[in-house]
């Protein structure tokens, strides 16, 4: 630094020397080496300002999806989509939106290995004039449940089990395989994509279905992907073990790296689009988040790109305290009745209250940076930083501050559009159970996996080096939920655990 700053308290007080302490009675001159010191003051404010303060760093890391990365860059629209989507930033060709990314591995703690196997969880926030939209995505097309309620429970089973504190094959393979709705996305986890090269290597899903409207109020469902410009590239699941030990935060080092070099990762943004009519004529249901679209049926439709092409300046400020939440969305966007998707529109700005404060929106990062926001009325609460509304009615039509509604500039009607489905009938408890279908998907992934030499190998490698760790009946019980994909599936896989953990009465033990 050409003109370094002079060390102060929190407070601003300069301090002389910010490695010394108030301490009494110190006879410097007799001892060489250890003077004999008296106690310490409790007046030092500035050595209990500096413990304090740091005694306090950590915040709560995410329940999931702790361990992550990202960088800053921007969205562009490359296609006109007006007629599906009214959304302001979306109206014009060209037009540029800051977005922030970040990347994540779901199960592993904050300190846990980039490259384990896991889904990686793939949020963008972008800041357009109608406030923050974010675009909460995973890298895989679907996922383990659909019925909300399961989250928990299969969370719990991915993670440390409560006596040993190790991770579990035994719980982990016991609720999927009692759970087989999870078997579609369980096969593309233990394919080579559970496990990718670099973050800027993999695709982006919406997963769930959402529902755009556009300006006349007509709207679709839709299904978002992002295709990496940089292609899909994954490790083998003996790469990935060697790099947890040897390098276990690769990826961050990776995204990093790429960007302070200028080889800035982009990705083409696609959206599929269902109507009502359409989707009561599919085998499966709209809202069930363990099925993709067919591409034959429903084509992929280009409408933008993003790029990343900032480095944040401070990871904690601006990687570890964003705070995205499938319910930030924008006038044109809306969350469909996906109950998965329902349920995950209030958990991520519950768990923002409990993890950043109940003021987490006034964090820089997660401002609407371009957004002319006025919600007077909510004020106040702890580390309230932002001037807080000064001295503006804290009630909305106060007699200075009158209502203004919003509408949309074509339609003139309310600018989000309501226009929903109607449902009536009775309340009752709903679990969604599996039925034969729902091997289908899974049968066609195993075919789609075998247009690649090697890749319906890996998947079963994959498996057995896993399941070789849990007991006899649950590895009986995963070779047949594989099976259902195709019987070859769960026999490879046999083979090979019986292999790794040989049994009693098996060949290799006589
Ligand atoms: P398609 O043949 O049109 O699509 C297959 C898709 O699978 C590809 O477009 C590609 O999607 C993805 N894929 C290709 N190779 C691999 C691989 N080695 N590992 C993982 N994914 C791969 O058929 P359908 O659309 O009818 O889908 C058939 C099956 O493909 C589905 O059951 C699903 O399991 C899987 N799939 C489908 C997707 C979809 O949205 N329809 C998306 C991804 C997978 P991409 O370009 O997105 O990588
Ligand atoms: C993070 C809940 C399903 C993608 C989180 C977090 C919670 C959560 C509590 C931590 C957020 C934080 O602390 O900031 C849930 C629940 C789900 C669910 C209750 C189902 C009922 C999904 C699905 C996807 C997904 C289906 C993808 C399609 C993500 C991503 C993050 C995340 C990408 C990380 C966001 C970030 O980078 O900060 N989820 N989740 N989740 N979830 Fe989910």
């Amino acid at each position: 630094m050409s003109n370094p700053p002079t060390y102060t308290t929190s407070q601003g007080c300069p301090v002389s020397d910010a490695f010394a302490t108030q301490r009494i009675a110190v006879d410097l001159k007799g001892a060489k080496y250890a003077p004999p010191t008296g106690p310490l003051l409790l007046q030092d404010f500035r050595l209990i300002d500096s413990l304090a303060h740091f005694d306090r760093e950590r915040i709560p890391e995410r329940v999931v999806h702790a361990k992550g990365a990202g960088a800053f860059g921007f969205f562009e629209v490359t296609d006109d989509i007006t007629d599906i989507c009214s959304a302001k930033f979306l109206n014009q060709i060209g037009k540029k939106t800051k977005i922030l990314t970040r990347f994540s591995t779901v199960g592993g703690e904050k300190g846990s290995a980039d490259s384990a196997r896991d889904p990686r969880g793939f949020a963008t926030k972008f800041y357009t004039e109608d406030g923050n939209l974010d675009l909460v995505y995973n890298n895989t097309p679907i996922f383990f449940i659909r019925d909300p309620t399961k989250f928990p429970h299969f969370i719990h089973t991915q993670k440390r089990n409560p006596a040993t504190n190790l991770k579990d094959a035994n719980m982990f393979w016991d609720y999927l395989t009692n759970n087989q709705e999870s078997l579609h996305q369980v096969m593309y986890l233990f394919s080579n994509r559970g496990t990718p090269a670099s973050y800027r290597k993999m695709n982006g899903y919406s997963g769930h279905a959402y529902k755009w409207y556009n300006a006349k109020g007509e709207w679709v469902y839709v299904q978002v992907h992002f295709i990496a410009n940089q292609g899909v590239h994954n490790f083998t699941n003996e790469e990935a073990g060697k790099l947890a030990g040897e390098d276990p935060d690769f990826h961050t080092m990776d995204l990093y790296k790429a960007i302070e070099r200028g080889d800035y990762p982009s990705w083409e943004c696609y959206v599929q689009t269902m109507t009502l009519e359409e989707s009561k004529k599919q085998p499966f249901s709209v809202f069930d988040l363990t099925k993709v679209w067919p591409h034959k049926e429903f084509p992929l439709r280009h409408f933008g790109r993003f790029t990343l092409n900032e480095n944040a300046q401070n990871y904690f400020a601006e990687i570890e305290q964003a705070a995205f939440s499938p319910s930030h969305t924008v006038p044109g966007m809306e969350p469909s009745n996906d109950p998965v998707l329902q349920s995950r529109l209030f958990s991520y700005p519950d768990t923002h209250r409990h993890r950043l404060g109940t003021n987490y929106v006034s964090i820089p990062v997660n401002c609407p940076l371009k957004a002319n926001t006025f919600a007077p009325h909510i004020r106040d609460g702890a580390m309230s930083v932002d001037g807080n509304y000064g001295g503006l009615p804290n009630y909305a039509g106060a007699y200075n501050c009158p209502v203004q509604y919003s509408t949309h500039p074509n339609s003139g009607k309310p600018s989000s559009s309501q226009l929903d489905e109607t449902y009536t009938g009775e309340v009752v408890p709903f679990h969604w159970e599996v039925v034969d279908f729902d091997y289908y998907q899974p049968s066609q992934f195993w075919k789609v996996l075998g247009r690649t030499p090697g890749e319906q190998a890996a998947l079963c490698h994959n498996v057995a080096v896993h399941v070789a760790a849990a007991d006899e009946f649950i590895q009986d019980r995963v070779f047949e939920y594989f099976s259902k994909a195709n019987p070859a599936i769960g026999e490879k896989i046999r083979k090979e655990v019986l292999v790794l953990s040989p049994r009693d009465d098996s060949p290799s033990r006589l």
